[in-house]
């Protein structure tokens, strides 16, 4: 059978980081409130000049000279992102050219947080059904660009960032013991979209818009919705939670984490946490997370790594792989 198997992952977070006491000096909060209530100590925030694509070229090209790859064999590019450089064409063709990789062909995915899902989703049925063989499935997001400034309630728990996994086809036996993407489920409520949308668009108001929240209503589904996805996903492998090594959830909220956690009986000693360094990155928190605790040696090859996310639409999902 072929398997989806991650052969890169890297990470690239902008240089300039604002602290939540910087942001207490301009607004209406205090970092003990953004602590105790969301887990965040800090964000980084994209250069005016910086656009999703530069985050997203930067990530992808330490991924693609960490795994050695040629950038002439990638075929697919997907870009999840719900921030693009402009309205067409994808951010996902900007990231083509900076890369050079002439062979691919490269297309935005937009589910908002659960991108990231979505897009691994998506690769991986097309590597599943011997289209491509070789991917590059990237979140990436500057949403300082969309986030009202004025709004304590929203501004102060998002950030920005790019993360890139390089899938690969693989040969595998068709069981768990396999390398490579598991299984992926997926799950959009349309009629939830007051809860968490932004409020412009190119043909709605013809402005970018801002981002608006619920956020309790967004907290009480959150932890429904990724609780019962990441169910759905031990059920069809015919796993419990304690076969898990690494959680890895989007990083929303700490208090959304660690609700989700103890709602599913996993250790929290399992869990990644990178909320606290950058606040929530949208479709770049999973393969951030990823990244992070690849980097400092926690996910190795063999590990079985479960993702999860919900997002605006609302959309939600999650996938299990073994790295
Ligand atoms: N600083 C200080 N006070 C604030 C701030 C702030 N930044 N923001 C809101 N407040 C005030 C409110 O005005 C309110 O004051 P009031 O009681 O005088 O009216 C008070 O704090 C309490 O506000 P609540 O909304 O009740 O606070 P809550 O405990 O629900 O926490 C939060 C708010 C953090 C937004 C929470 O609801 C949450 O995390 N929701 C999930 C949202 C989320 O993570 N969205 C991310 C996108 S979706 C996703 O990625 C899963």
């Amino acid at each position: 059978m072929r398997r989806s198997v991650v052969i890169g992952c890297a990470g690239y977070l902008p240089e300039n980081i604002v602290s939540n006491s910087e942001l207490a000096k301009q607004l209406d909060t205090s970092d003990e409130w953004i602590q105790s209530r969301s887990g965040i100590l800090k964000r980084h925030i994209a250069a005016s000049n910086e656009l999703t694509s530069d985050l997203a070229y930067k990530s992808a090209d330490a991924a693609i000279i960490a795994s050695g790859i040629s950038v002439l064999d990638i075929d697919l590019i997907v870009v999840a992102t719900s921030t693009p450089d402009v309205t067409f064409p994808a951010t996902a063709t900007a990231v083509q050219a900076k890369l050079g990789a002439k062979n691919a062909v490269a297309f935005d995915l937009q589910a908002v947080c659960s991108g990231f899902v979505y897009a691994m989703a998506t690769v991986d049925n097309f590597i599943k059904s011997s289209q491509y063989d070789l991917a590059l499935v990237i979140g990436a997001e500057t949403f300082s660009r969309i986030l009202d400034w004025d709004d304590r309630s929203t501004c102060v728990l998002f950030g920005d960032g790019a993360g890139t996994v390089i899938l690969q086809a693989e040969i595998g036996n068709g069981d768990l013991n396999d390398r490579g993407v598991l299984s992926t489920h997926l799950h959009s409520d349309g009629r939830l979209h007051d809860l968490l949308y932004v409020d412009g668009g190119p043909s709605s108001t013809g402005e970018v818009g801002y981002l608006r929240m619920e956020g309790k209503e967004v907290f009480r589904h959150a932890i429904e919705k990724m609780s019962s996805v990441t169910i759905e996903a031990l059920k069809a492998n015919n796993i419990s939670a304690d076969d898990i090594d690494w959680f890895v959830p989007h990083q929303a909220n700490k208090r959304i984490i660690d609700g989700t956690a103890r709602k599913l009986g996993i250790a929290m000693e399992k869990v990644v946490l990178t909320i606290d360094k950058h606040a929530n990155t949208s479709a770049a928190s999973i393969p951030l997370a990823l990244w992070t605790a690849m980097s400092d040696e926690r996910i190795k090859t063999g590990d079985l790594v479960l993702i999860e996310a919900l997002g605006g639409g609302m959309t939600w999902g999650s996938g299990l792989l073994r790295w």
